[in-house]
């Protein structure tokens, strides 16, 4: 690994003592530089970036070709300050060029379907929810990929499924649609450029053969430390990973409306079983 690569991986784990990888190229070398970006400039997109966007998307796996994802480009000013309203006023939203909604949406096949006079018996179960949700995070994923090839940024917006039915009516989905997730695009601001956050060591997330948790608490304490000194060098106020953890999951309150979201699916046309 060359030196630049080798400071590329210490910064991903925040530990300049990481053991080098043995297989390294400009793919994994992109990889290893993402960081969300909350902060954009106002410089417009060039055109058919939507387009080159969508066609990475579009070249992810997708469960049996089933294609059951679709995603709304917002550029309209009201609109994204409306989406954003509903997403917990993350002002990022307003702020960024583009705002891809991405959705889990199986009123495609089903329209398909009723051309054919035919009834989806395997379609209102929770799998197929699943299956929308997982292609839809596939192909976004890509689109990040893509985006940050062309010196673009970018982050995600859980925050829209705090209200989904405010967000179906904003974009007038049909039913069986549902947004998963937005992801603000634009090119980062020079101002207050975003850094790579440090993520677990491999040995809390990688497990050979069988799962195992045993001995792990020493990486996890590791990690907390690691983390903590990046939120000290960025001058950012945050606690150890694990008390994050914890205060993200041990109230319902953290979900800001997510916590309804099984009575919300199925209004919306979504089966659970
Ligand atoms: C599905 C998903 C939803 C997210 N939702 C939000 C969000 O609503 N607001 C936000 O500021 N960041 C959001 N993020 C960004 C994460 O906070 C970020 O990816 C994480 O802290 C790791 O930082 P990094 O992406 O810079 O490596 C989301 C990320 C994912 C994958």
């Amino acid at each position: 690994m060359t030196t630049n690569a080798q400071s590329k991986l210490a910064a991903r784990y925040g530990a300049p003592e990481v053991s080098p990888l043995q297989q390294w190229n400009e793919t994994i070398d992109q990889l290893l530089e993402h960081r969300s970006v909350r902060a954009f400039t106002d410089q417009p997109l060039p055109d058919g970036t939507i387009e080159a966007l969508i066609a990475a998307a579009q070249s992810a796996s997708t469960s049996s070709n089933l294609q059951v994802w679709s995603v709304v480009a917002v550029q309209d000013f009201d609109r994204k300050s409306r989406l954003s309203k509903l997403a917990g006023n993350q002002t990022y939203i307003r702020q960024a060029p583009l705002f891809l909604v991405w959705l889990a949406d199986l009123s495609r096949v089903s329209r398909v379907a009723e051309q054919h006079g035919v009834e989806l018996e395997a379609l209102p179960y929770l799998e197929s929810l699943l299956l929308g949700t997982i292609d839809a995070a596939l192909a976004a994923q890509n689109a990040v990929v893509a985006l940050e090839s062309l010196g673009l940024g970018s982050v995600y917006i859980g925050g829209i499924r705090n209200d989904i039915e405010g967000v179906a009516k904003e974009l007038r989905l049909p039913p069986q649609v549902y947004p998963v997730f937005g992801l603000c695009v634009g090119y980062p601001s020079t101002e207050r450029p975003a850094k790579v956050k440090p993520r677990l060591p491999q040995e809390a997330v990688l497990f050979h053969e069988v799962y195992s948790a045993v001995g792990k608490q020493n990486v996890i304490a590791e990690y907390d430390e690691r983390l903590g000194a990046f939120y000290d060098r960025e001058g950012m106020k945050a606690g150890s990973w694990s008390e994050q953890v914890v205060s993200r999951l041990s109230n319902v309150s953290s979900l800001h409306g997510r916590e309804e979201l099984l009575g919300k699916l199925a209004r919306m046309g979504f089966g659970l079983r």
